[in-house]
This record gives C-alpha cells, sequence and structure tokens, in this order.
C-alpha cells in the first residue's frame, strides 16, 4: 500500500502554484520556451568572497522559487567548489536540484551558447583566477553579478577587475544588452558606516550597486554541501535582480 502523508499534496501543489506565480513575473521568460535562455555570470575577486555560494543559492532559488530548469556552470580553474558542492550533496542524498558542468576554461561562453539548450537559466561561477575566463562568460551573458564583500581590501580591486570583464562584452558588441551590478556579501552588521562609505565608493566609481545585500551568516556558511532548505536572503536578491535587468 502506498502511504501519502496528507500534508505532501497540498504543499507540492501549493507549491507548484506559487512557482506559476513566481515564472509569470518573469518578463523574459516566453511560456511557450521559444525564448532563450537567460545566462547570468558570477565574477569577483579571488579568495573567499562568496561567489561559488551565490552561484549555488542563485540555481537554487531559479530552481525551487520558480521551478526552471537551470544549469549551474562551474568555471573556477582553480578551486571546483560549486562542482565539489553538487557532488558530495548528492552522495550524501541531498542532492541539488538543478544540474552541473565543469568548463574552467577561456571558451566556457562558447560552451554555453552551444550546449546548453532546454535550459531556462544558465548560472557560470566564474572564479577569481582569470579574467579570460570572466570576459569569455561575460561576452555570452544577460547579467553580470560581481560579488565582493564591503571590506576596503576588497573594494579596492574591482574597478579593474570588472572593467576588464566588461571590455570582453564591449567586444563582442554586446555591452548594451548587458546589465551589471556589483553586489555585496558577507555583509557583517549592515548599518555599520564603513558599509555605507562602501556603497559610496561603489557608486562613485559609476557602477550600480544591486540593492538586495547578503549578510554573513553562519547559516550560509554551513550550507555548503548540502542542499539548502531555506532560500534565505538569496529570494530577495534574485526578485531584486530580475526588477534590475
Ligand atoms: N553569506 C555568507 N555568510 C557566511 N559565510 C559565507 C557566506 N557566503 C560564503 N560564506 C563562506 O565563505 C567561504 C568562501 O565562500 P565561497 O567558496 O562561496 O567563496 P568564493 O568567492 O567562491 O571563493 P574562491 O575564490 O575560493 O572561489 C566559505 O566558507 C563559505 O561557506
Ligand atoms: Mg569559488
Amino acid at each position: 500500500m502506498t502511504t501519502t502523508s496528507p500534508e505532501s499534496i497540498p504543499r507540492s501543489e501549493a507549491l507548484s502554484a506559487a512557482q506559476a506565480a513566481a515564472r509569470s513575473t518573469l518578463t523574459w521568460l516566453d511560456p511557450e520556451k521559444t525564448r532563450k535562455k537567460k545566462v547570468i555570470a558570477v565574477g569577483g575577486l579571488k579568495g573567499g568572497v562568496g561567489k561559488s555560494t551565490m552561484s549555488v543559492y542563485l540555481a537554487l532559488v531559479y530552481a525551487v522559487a520558480y521551478g526552471l530548469k537551470v544549469l549551474l556552470v562551474d568555471a573556477d580553474p582553480l578551486s571546483q567548489t560549486a562542482y565539489d558542492w553538487h557532488r558530495i550533496a548528492k552522495k550524501k542524498g541531498d542532492p541539488l536540484p538543478f544540474d552541473i558542468e565543469t568548463w574552467p576554461h577561456a571558451r566556457v561562453g562558447q560552451r554555453v551558447m552551444e550546449d546548453t539548450d532546454g535550459y531556462d537559466v544558465v548560472v557560470i561561477d566564474c572564479g577569481g583566477e582569470s579574467s579570460d575566463i570572466f570576459g569569455s562568460a561575460v561576452a555570452v551573458c544577460d547579467h553580470v553579478l560581481f560579488v565582493t564583500s564591503p571590506r576596503k581590501a576588497e573594494m579596492r580591486r574591482i574597478k579593474g577587475s570588472l572593467d576588464g570583464a566588461l571590455s570582453a562584452a564591449r567586444d563582442a558588441g554586446r555591452l548594451h544588452e548587458i546589465s551589471a551590478n556589483v553586489v555585496f556579501t558577507r555583509v557583517k552588521n549592515a548599518r555599520a558606516s564603513h558599509n555605507e562609505a562602501a556603497r559610496g565608493k561603489v557608486k562613485d566609481a559609476g557602477y550600480d550597486l544591486l540593492a538586495a545585500e547578503i549578510p554573513d551568516l553562519v547559516d550560509y556558511e554551513d550550507a555548503m554541501e548540502t542542499c539548502p532548505k531555506e532560500l534565505g536572503h538569496y529570494r530577495a536578491l534574485v526578485e531584486t535582480l530580475e526588477m534590475a535587468a
């Protein structure tokens, strides 16, 4: 005999209704699925600012909250955090609800254009090592997210890195089609004056700072190598991203 928990049916129906409602807010998504996919390039500086965590959660939000078919591409040539996260979670019986590929080379943009048919959303974790890889992803993307914390040492290095990647989009003649945001993560004490100063610096440098930020929380640290049960601040971040696009 099959036993079905009484809550499980309404819950899954409620989830699919909520996903359909969320999908209807996505102006770029063609209900007939003839539209091209949305490509998001996540990049930033090397050294643990939270790029891979951001990439995994973005993929998770599009898969869970919107019910979309999502591919996460790990294009970091040095540390394959996203790929390992996906692999280990699956091995533990707690799989992430999206697919993963590792394409850690400067042809990543081309692979995304050629080999990702059938996906609604492709998120590329570009790592922080290679401007060629970041540039290759940016040249084919719809949205660039440059991830940083508001700490002074990181803020100082944004400009060269993001300008370099955007010049690849300019060379490909696509700069006007791309929206680019700096996004703060691992923000400690959101109201601290140094965060305000950092927000000002991003704007002074001529970049758009995404209005949504991710705080520094142990829950996000613990999420690694599991399928997170809560979307946390990343749900609002995706909504803000969709409004900015
Ligand atoms: N919002 C957050 N709050 C607390 N810890 C976080 C948060 N985001 C990421 N972390 C933690 O920070 C560390 C680095 O995160 P992550 O691997 O995502 O960074 P990265 O920028 O991809 O690093 P790398 O340059 O090595 O690829 C990890 O231990 C992760 O769990
Ligand atoms: Mg990483």
